[in-house]
Formats: C-alpha cells, structure tokens, sequence
C-alpha cells in the first residue's frame, strides 16, 4: 500500500503518524499566561535536540475542530519561558486530566490536582510531583505547516536549569527504573520502559 498524504485528510495522516512514530516521550509543559494563570498540558511531540546548550523541542499543533492556538503556544509567545516536566507512571493519570482543551483561565494544576512549586530563574510553575523538570527560556517559535486545523509549530527551548529528584540520580546518569517514564503510543494507549535490551555500539570503526 502507498498513501499520498495530499490525497488523504490530515485526520488520517495524523493517525498514521501517531501510530508509528513510536513510543513517544511526553513533555508536560507548564507555562503561565501574562496575566499569571497558570496552565500545564501534555505534548507527545517531543524530543532533545543538542545538550550544548541543552536545548528541547516540542510541537503543539492548532487545534484540529477551530485550528485555534493552543494556551501553552500563546503563554510562551508572551512570556518566552515555560517549564518541561517528565511524567512518571505515578501521575500519568492526572497528565492525561490536563489534555482537555479548557478555556485559557482555567488553572489544570487545580483540575489535576498537581501541585504547582516555584521555579528558580523562570516565573512558570513547575510540577512538584514530577522527578525531573527543565526550567526552559524561548528560542524561537517555527510555525509549520497550514494555518488551520492540522497545522502547527515547534518550539525550541533552552533548558537553564535541570531539577532533579535525588532518589532518581545515580552518579551522573538517571535511573530508569526510579523514574518510570510514559510514553504515549496512538490513541488512549501508553507505554513503560520495562522491556529493554542491549545493543553495543561503536563509536569509531576498529
Ligand atoms: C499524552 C498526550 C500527548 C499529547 N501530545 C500533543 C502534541 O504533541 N501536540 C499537540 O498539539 N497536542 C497534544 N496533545 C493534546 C493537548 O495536550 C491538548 O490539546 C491540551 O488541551 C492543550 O492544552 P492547552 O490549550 O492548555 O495548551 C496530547 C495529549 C495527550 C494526552
């Protein structure tokens, strides 16, 4: 079978990209708007990009009935900072709480039940409950795509400070099995890292 994506709906396209652009990490991004609501919601795509200086991506897409902006993109276009936090199995619920598309002023820390904790060098909260959290600054926002349902953006961050739970940090590395990530595969599924196997890798050819 082959699919010209111009000959399908991006609906379609978009179901064929979720269900073999897999296991996807979830970055829960928290922000806060200019008038300092807070805002926390969840984006499978989702990746690092280089470490110096450390730097994320991920892509909020417009909303697929309006083709409207999603909060996190506007809050960050407003106040350049937001927040990654890495979901743990433990509260993957309560992040999944946070994927309803509430209006601006409603606070998904209060729906959830997450608990918002101060940030160092950045105003955004960051979630208290997650063992890993990068304090993030904007640097740029790339807009991708068609300015309407189906479309989107990527934003770069710059990561300014990494928090780190104690208990999930073995000297120098991050502790799989302490952290316990999800993954987000198609639909309402996700994934665990339990499953794992060794490949040795060169670096350099003998
Ligand atoms: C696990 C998970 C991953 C998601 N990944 C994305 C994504 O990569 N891009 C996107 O635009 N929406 C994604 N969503 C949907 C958004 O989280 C949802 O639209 C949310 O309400 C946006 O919130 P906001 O308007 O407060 O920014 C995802 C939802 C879930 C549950």
């Amino acid at each position: 079978m082959i699919i010209d994506p111009e000959n399908s709906s991006f609906q379609d396209n978009h179901k064929i990209m979720i269900g073999s652009i897999l296991p996807r990490p979830i970055a829960f991004v928290s922000t806060q708007s200019k008038d300092g609501n807070y805002n926390l919601a969840p984006f499978s795509y989702f990746n690092g990009i280089c470490s110096n200086p450390p730097s994320i991506m991920f892509a909020p897409g417009r909303r697929g009935y309006d083709g409207k902006t999603k909060d996190t993109l506007n809050n960050i276009e407003s106040t350049g900072e937001f927040v990654v936090n890495i979901v743990s199995e433990d509260f993957a619920e309560q992040m999944v709480a946070c994927a309803t598309d509430f209006e601006p002023e409603i606070n998904e820390f209060t729906v959830s039940g997450l608990t918002p904790e101060t940030c160092i060098k950045i105003s955004p909260p960051r979630v208290q409950e997650a063992r890993i959290s990068y304090e993030c600054k904007l640097n740029q926002i790339v807009p991708v795509g068609n300015e309407g349902p189906g479309g989107g953006f990527v934003v770069i961050g710059t990561v300014v400070l990494f928090h780190i739970d104690d208990e999930v940090y073995d000297d120098g590395r991050i502790n799989l099995d302490k952290l316990n990530p999800v993954g987000r595969l198609a639909g309402h599924t996700y994934s665990r890292t339990k499953d794992t196997f060794e490949i040795i890798r060169k670096i350099k050819p003998d």
